[in-house]
């Protein structure tokens, strides 16, 4: 399999913080990849690089095999339209009802009829359950509910690579189900990749096929899920077990 977008060597500091030193990952096509760390570690950080809305001071970030960290304007709004970043689902416009905002990234595809983009919304919108809230306003959706929205559209244009920023966070055990069920599906039946930050384990290995852990700063493992899930490295065991014994600091 192919990689669709990788990090060489990228060292990336705010002020005088290096968060992310030497790091190197690569995307696998059509693949799940799922970025486990501690909190703080840098994993939003990484989503960032990889929609080129962040600038590494050292290395590189491509994405099929374009280095996008010297894009134009157009040819960033353009790979932009190829992967879609649902950051811990960015709110939803007030003003337009659910429906309407799932419509909202069909919208700049060219030639599509008025009831096709109809059509994709909810289909969108039916993958997480909430079809029935098509014409409702945000404000009338609970917490949950508008996270599940908020993936509807990010995931409404079947984009080439979907950067997941926690899309399970607290939701309930149905919801968290049904949203990496939505994942898998996407891979299966789109063949769409999937970059996946996620603290909730058992969702992890549902949907993962490859496993990295982000560790001061660079990536320290990466595998198979089951390679992981075995894997002997101390830091990689402390972590998945939640231990406070252990190489990692508290
Ligand atoms: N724009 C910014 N300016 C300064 N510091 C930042 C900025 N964005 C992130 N940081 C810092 O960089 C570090 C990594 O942040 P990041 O959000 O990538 O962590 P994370 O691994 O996603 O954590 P969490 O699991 O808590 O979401 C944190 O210490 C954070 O405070
Ligand atoms: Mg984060």
């Amino acid at each position: 399999m192919g990689t669709i977008a990788r990090l060489d060597d990228v060292t990336l500091a705010f002020g005088d913080r290096i968060i992310l030193k030497n790091c190197s990952l690569e995307i696998v096509e059509g693949a799940v990849t799922c970025i486990v760390g501690l909190s703080g570690a840098g994993k939003s950080t990484i989503l960032r690089l990889l929609d080129g809305l962040l600038i590494p001071q050292e290395g590189h970030v491509y994405v099929r095999d374009r280095d996008i960290c010297h894009l134009s304007e157009g040819q960033a709004n353009e790979l932009r339209r190829k992967i879609s970043l649902a950051f811990q689902f960015a709110a939803l416009l007030d003003s337009l009802t659910v429906g309407e905002n799932v419509e909202l990234p069909l919208r700049e595809i060219p030639h599509l009829s008025a009831a096709e983009v109809r059509r994709m919304a909810l289909d969108a919108l039916e993958s997480v359950g909430l079809a029935h809230t098509f014409d409702n306003l945000p404000s009338e959706l609970s917490g949950g509910m508008l996270k599940r929205a908020g993936f509807a559209r990010a995931v409404v244009t079947s984009p080439e690579l979907v950067l997941y920023d926690e899309p399970t966070t607290g939701l309930d055990p149905i919801v968290t189900h049904l949203i990496t069920e939505t994942i898998v599906k996407l891979r299966d039946r789109l063949n769409g990749t999937a970059v996946v930050i996620s603290h909730d384990l058992q969702s992890i290995f549902m949907m993962a096929d490859y496993v990295a852990m982000l560790f001061e700063g660079a990536i320290i493992a990466y595998d198979t899920a089951a390679n992981i899930r075995s894997s002997r490295n101390p830091i990689v065991q402390q972590f998945l077990q939640g231990s406070e014994v252990g190489p990692i600091p508290i």
